[in-house]
């Protein structure tokens, strides 16, 4: 039978109520099904191993990950260990140890979720975003010149390699190909009069090699606009690490809100493990009050089916969600209901049960 290991890392904050319910999903699936297994490995990396060892993870933690066939990572980061460490260490870390240089991430409004505007209709608002995640202004690269004194200077360095910056724009043009949709780029050369304008540089020579993808191109500042008044407008979007970080929360309060945001990491050379992911962080105002909402990291739960070849089961798996918000019965809070995390995870699972028995 078909095994398939698993790395959970559940972190900080919400991420293990969350990533509980996924796991309960994904054992039910796979329990319901004989065709395959599933191997879960906990990893105790996070803040509280912080606070106990001085690091986020182990110091052969990387090693010790790379023998997974995927990640399943709640939130990282909590008050009391600085962001930039807690994430540089972990979950910025795995990112790019394992080169998961494809961030994608749906802004598709399921049926029964919220529709937030007016004068927009429902199926308007689906998007694919497929961000870089590898590089641009997530390099890390920098410095800290004249600390304290007057002259004090801070540089952030954002670096676009031709090979970043190909391979994601490719990708994004092979996606659309192949779900034959149009393909958005979204940058800033007006301002960024190097990396933008490589990027667009770039985007106009890759889709010459795609005369059968209708192409489109917005500044990021027009596109937050138009995302809001003209959602259509946008299929699959390309755009790098930090407009795609900034654009896919506001894509989540497009289609029904953060709590239903999910977002796969993958490294299309299969090389590495790829990561599956909630998009949103570790929630300390809500945390340790189980109202949660898990359906982000049960819908990247089934990314992870889809990523393993199962997508029948990853669709069976969002087929639940859109059950379970049509039913409006058992919602968290930010849904405007009173269920628990733990009773949406239950109630998927009946749901599961209910389509595949
Ligand atoms: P956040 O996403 O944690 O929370 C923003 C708001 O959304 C909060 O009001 C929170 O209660 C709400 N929210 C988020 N997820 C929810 C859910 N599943 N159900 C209901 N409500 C939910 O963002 P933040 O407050 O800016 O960041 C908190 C910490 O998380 C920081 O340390 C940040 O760096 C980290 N972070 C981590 C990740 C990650 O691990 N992928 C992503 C984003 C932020
Ligand atoms: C995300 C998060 C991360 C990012 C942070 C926590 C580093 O916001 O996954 O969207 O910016 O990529
Ligand atoms: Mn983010």
């Amino acid at each position: 039978m078909k095994q398939f290991k698993i790395a959970v890392i559940a972190g900080d904050g919400i991420g293990p109520e969350v990533i509980n319910e996924g796991i309960k999903v994904l054992k039910n699936v796979a329990e319901l099904d004989s065709g395959f297994q599933l191997d879960f490995t906990y990893f105790p990396y996070g803040c509280e191993f912080y606070a106990e060892n001085g690091r986020m993870m182990d110091d052969d933690g990387i090693d010790k990950l790379k023998a997974f066939d995927a990640i399943y990572l709640g939130a990282v980061g909590f008050p009391g260990v600085p962001d930039h460490i807690s994430l540089w260490e972990l979950l910025l870390k795995i990112r790019k140890s394992f080169d998961q240089y494809v961030n994608i991430r749906p802004v598709t409004l399921l049926k029964g979720a919220h529709l937030p505007l007016v004068d927009v209709k429902r199926e308007d608002i689906d998007m694919l975003f497929i961000r870089e995640n590898s590089e641009g202004e997530y390099s890390g690269a920098g410095d800290w010149l004249f600390k304290g004194q007057e002259n004090e200077v801070v540089l952030q360095n954002g670096v676009f390699s031709r090979k970043g910056t190909e391979r994601i724009i490719r990708y994004a043009f092979e996606t659309a190909k192949k779900e034959g949709r149009s393909l958005t780029s979204i940058s800033k050369a007006n301002a960024l009069n190097y990396s933008m304008v490589f990027w667009d540089q770039v985007f106009e020579e890759v889709s010459r090699e795609y005369p059968e993808v209708e192409t489109a191109s917005y500044l990021v500042d027009a596109a937050a606009m138009l995302m809001i008044k003209d959602p259509k407008r946008f299929e699959v979007v390309v755009t790098s690490n930090l407009f795609g970080d900034i654009l896919t929360d506001l894509g989540a309060a497009l289609a029904g809100g953060i709590g239903l945001a999910a977002g796969a990491n993958i490294n299309p050379q299969r090389d590495s493990p790829s990561m599956f992911e909630p998009i949103h962080g570790s929630a300390p105002d809500i945390a340790g009050k189980g109202i949660a909402n898990p359906l982000a990291s049960i819908w990247s739960a089934s990314q992870m089916l889809d990523f393993f070849g199962y997508e029948a089961h990853g669709k069976i798996v969002l087929d639940a969600i859109e059950q379970l918000l049509l039913e409006a019965r058992v919602l968290t809070p930010d849904m405007n209901g009173t269920a628990s995390t733990s009773e949406v995870g239950d109630r998927v699972t009946d749901i599961i049960e209910s389509i595949l028995l």
